[in-house]
This record gives structure tokens, C-alpha cells and sequence, in this order.
């Protein structure tokens, strides 16, 4: 079964995944990598990220981000931008109380414009479905704004400014605010939905919300697609951004099912809404997963494991579909 093809037959755009420059040596892993019927689609997961790509101010490198777009071009997959403004992973002169708000957003301003409009054409395939995650992770839980160098200088201007220069930069790009635990109802997802509408009102391009959802074996949220269809309700389109789904190690059958299950039931959330436009793993091996690097004592997140073996999760998403 090949994952993007089936995606496709139930009218998704896309079943892509993650990747990571240092990963491309591996031959094995980048046989499956490069077969745009497993996958159609890939994110880079680090290489397009603000410490990458502006280390120092207004001296951009994009020399490792254009290594993922190539790749993208070179396999025919779509091309996920990942990502404009995060408060992580950035270089160390984005730092708080260094800028005024007036040259904070000229920052933002300037990055957004000059990144989405560097990789603007390179995906010929589809290139007006290229999308753009120009902001990850602005919010907390209770669904109040990250108190971030962004936040703490600019209030929520800079949210704007990020939106107004990626639109500016490439009119085609899909534009998407993408984060974390907003894949089921509740606090976070309510004020996001709560921005979506002030953006609307105030003429700010948004046009998709990115559920990055990264979940735990047997804890998914209830009601993803109740949770979609909010979303969609106002008028933006939906993608699963960052899909994995992890256990506390050692794994066992019993894990590895309910994985499974829980792949499912993510998948069938989003073939339910039309709107619900794709699927992207966070890597689709144990072998590359940032799991074990971030969550310790987790891990076995991916439906390959690390011998790039199909694990029951594979067979969880080709049933999900
Ligand atoms: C992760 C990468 O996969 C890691 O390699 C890196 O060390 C940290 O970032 N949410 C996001 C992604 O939006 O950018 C993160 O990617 C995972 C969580």
C-alpha cells in the first residue's frame, strides 16, 4: 500500500512527511523517502527554521532548506514551508529587550518576506499548493499568547506583520498558524478559532490551521473531527502538520495496537471533512523520530520502526482512509 496514493483516492492532496538533511545519506531510508506515491508531500524539519536561515541579521542561508525543496521537486511532492516565526529554535541576536517594537516587526517583516519569497516557484508541481507555516506555536494551553520575544515586544502586531509579508511575498502560498493540543475542542483551540475571526475582521490572510498533532498511545483527544469542522466552520482549510504517536518504551503488542487504533482514528478525523486537506508524518521511521531526543523514555512514535519495517500503525492509516 502506498499511503499518498490512497490519500489522493479519497480526495486528500496529499500523505506526506518530515525529513531531515542529515538523514539524506541513508540509502535505505531515502528509498522510501523518495517514492511520491508512499509520499507526496515533505516538510523539512529543521532546515527552513529561523536559526537556519537568518543565523545573522539580514545575512540569509539557504542552502539546507534548498536541499528539501530540490528534493521535493527532483521526487514531484509538494513543499510544506516550515517555518517563519517560532520563539524556538531562533538565533541568538532574536533576543528580548535587544529591539523596539518598530524594528522587531521590520524583523519579522523582513524574514517572512525574504524567506517565503526565496522558495517562491521552486516547487513547480502544484506550486500554488505550496503552504506556509508562517507562525508555529503562539499560544499556550489555556489559550492565552506565548509570553515570547515576539509577544513581549510587539503585543500581537507581529502576527500580522508575519501573515501581511508571507502574503506579499508569494500570493499563492497558503498561509497557516500551526501548534500543538488545538486537535481536540477546548481552551487553545477556542482562541485560536477566537484570532481566526479577528484576523477575518481585520483583512489579515490566514487561510489554513495546522494541527500539528503529536499525540500519546491511548490519549488522543475525543472529537478531532467535531474539532476540524470548528475550524473549517470559519472558512480555513485544515491540515494534520506534524502526526506521531508516541509510547513510554519498551514497546509491547498491546502498545503497538492501541498505536494503531490511534493512527486510525486520527486519519478517519480528517478523510471526514473535505477541508481536512492532508497528512504529515513527523518522520515516518523510530529510526529519525525527535521523540527519543525530546520526550525521554519515549519513543516508537512512527508507523516505521527503526529497521524502516512497516509497523501495525502503517496499516492503522491505510484503514483510516
Ligand atoms: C523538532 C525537530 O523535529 C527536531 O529535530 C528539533 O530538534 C526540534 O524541533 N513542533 C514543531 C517542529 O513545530 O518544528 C518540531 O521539530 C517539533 C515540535
Amino acid at each position: 500500500a502506498q499511503l499518498h496514493t490512497i490519500a489522493k483516492q479519497k480526495g486528500k492532496l496529499y500523505f506526506g512527511t518530515a525529513t531531515d538533511n542529515p538523514e539524506l545519506t541513508d540509502t535505505p531510508y531515502t528509498a522510501i523517502l523518495d517514492d511520491n506515491q508512499m509520499f507526496g508531500q515533505i516538510t523539512a524539519a529543521n532546515s527552513m527554521k529561523w536559526d537556519a536561515t537568518e543565523p545573522s541579521r539580514g545575512t540569509f542561508t539557504f542552502q539546507a532548506g534548498d536541499v528539501i525543496a530540490n528534493l521535493a521537486k527532483a521526487n514531484g511532492q509538494l513543499l510544506r514551508g516550515h517555518n517563519c516565526v517560532w520563539h524556538n529554535q531562533l538565533p541568538s541576536w532574536v533576543t528580548a529587550g535587544q529591539f523596539s517594537k518598530t524594528d522587531l516587526l521590520s524583523i519579522v517583516q523582513t524574514h517572512c518576506s525574504t524567506l517565503v519569497g526565496h522558495y517562491k516557484g521552486q516547487v513547480s508541481y502544484c506550486r500554488s499548493q505550496v503552504s506556509w507555516d508562517v507562525l508555529n506555536e503562539i499560544m499556550n494551553d489555556d489559550g492565552t499568547f506565548a509570553q515570547d520575544v515576539f509577544f513581549d515586544t510587539t503585543g500581537t502586531d507581529y502576527i500580522a506583520t508575519a501573515l501581511r509579508a508571507a502574503r506579499a511575498a508569494d500570493p499563492n502560498a497558503r498561509l497557516y498558524m500551526n501548534d500543538f493540543n488545538i486537535e481536540g475542542p477546548g481552551a487553545k483551540s477556542t482562541a485560536y478559532q477566537n484570532l481566526i475571526r479577528t484576523l477575518q475582521s481585520e483583512g489579515v490572510p490566514i487561510d489554513g490551521i495546522g494541527m500539528q498533532s503529536h499525540f500519546i498511545v491511548g490519549e488522543l483527544p475525543p472529537n478531532i473531527q467535531q474539532n476540524i469542522e470548528a475550524f473549517t466552520a470559519l472558512g480555513v482549510e485544515v491540515a494534520i502538520t506534524e502526526l506521531d504517536v508516541r509510547m513510554t518504551l519498551p514497546s509491547t503488542p498491546a502498545l503497538l495496537a492501541q498505536q494503531q487504533k490511534d493512527y486510525q482514528t486520527v486519519i478517519e478525523a480528517c478523510n471526514a471533512v473535505p477541508k481536512c486537506i492532508g497528512v504529515t508524518l513527523w518522520d515516518f521511521t523510530d529510526k529519525f523520530s525527535w521523540v527519543p531526543g525530546a520526550f525521554a523514555g519515549q519513543g516508537a512514535a512512527c508507523p516505521w520502526d527503526e529497521n524502516l519495517q512497516q509497523k501495525p500503525a502503517f496499516s492503522g492509516i491505510v484503514s483510516g482512509f
